[in-house]
């Protein structure tokens, strides 16, 4: 059946199966189950925000955002001088998302990727985390993204899995088993082409970071 299905079915497939899981998207990936508390990843984020350079005042856009797991981890970064932009396609995600995070200085935004609504050169950094490899179209998805970064601008992309991990894992899941990370050196090539200065590039079981400042 996935063989004859085209790019606009995958993509609304895809789309579909996001929104059905907004509600449950916390519980599935951050909740550890024998404590109840959302904690399942908390070392991972402390390293993943390690990396990533964000000061208080700073204009961060969360791309792919989902339920917001990185909001109160961006907002304790940037304080409330800064401004956080939220963006998703699906808008069930956004929903959810806007519903935990009433703090005044987020703006969420329900758009595809590829036509975020942000005035070019407006961020201080960019978060893609744990989305990129769904993106339809991820030359145009990094040169939109690079486009609302300022100059020095960080623009980060991260997994909790290694990149053969994610693959396999997209692989065996229906919705998304079109969904690949590139490898290292398309990769690296993609990020070139858009103006981007790669600072560490860490592949390795259980944890994916591309980070790089805008040049
Ligand atoms: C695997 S989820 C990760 C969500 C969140 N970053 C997290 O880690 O909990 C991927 C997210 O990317 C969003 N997404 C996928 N393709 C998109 C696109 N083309 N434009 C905007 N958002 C997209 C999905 O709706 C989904 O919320």
């Amino acid at each position: 059946m996935e063989m004859n299905m085209n790019a606009d079915e995958i993509y609304a497939r895809r789309r579909e199966f996001f929104n059905e899981h907004a509600e449950s998207w916390a519980d599935m990936w951050y909740k550890d189950q024998s404590t109840g508390r959302y904690d399942k990843h908390a070392k991972d984020f402390e390293r993943l925000f390690s990396k990533i350079d964000l000061k208080p005042g700073d204009r961060v856009l969360d791309v792919g955002c989902g339920a917001g797991v990185l909001v109160p981890l961006i907002l304790e970064r940037i304080t409330a001088a800064g401004c956080l932009f939220e963006l998703d396609y699906s808008e069930k995600m956004i929903e959810v998302n806007k519903r935990n995070h009433p703090e005044g200085n987020i703006q969420f935004i329900t758009a595809d990727v590829v036509d975020a609504p942000l005035p070019p050169e407006s961020c201080d950094a960019v978060i893609c985390f744990s989305c990129f490899p769904h993106f339809h179209d991820k030359k145009r998805a990094l040169e939109v993204l690079v486009k609302v970064l300022k100059k020095n601008g960080v623009f980060a992309m991260s997994h909790f899995s290694s990149s053969k991990g994610i693959n396999e894992h997209h692989g065996n899941c229906r919705a998304v088993m079109h969904d690949m990370l590139p490898d290292e050196d398309a990769m690296l090539a993609m990020l070139k082409a858009t103006g981007l200065k790669v600072k560490d590039f860490v592949d390795e079981p259980g944890f994916y970071l591309i980070n790089t400042v805008k040049a």
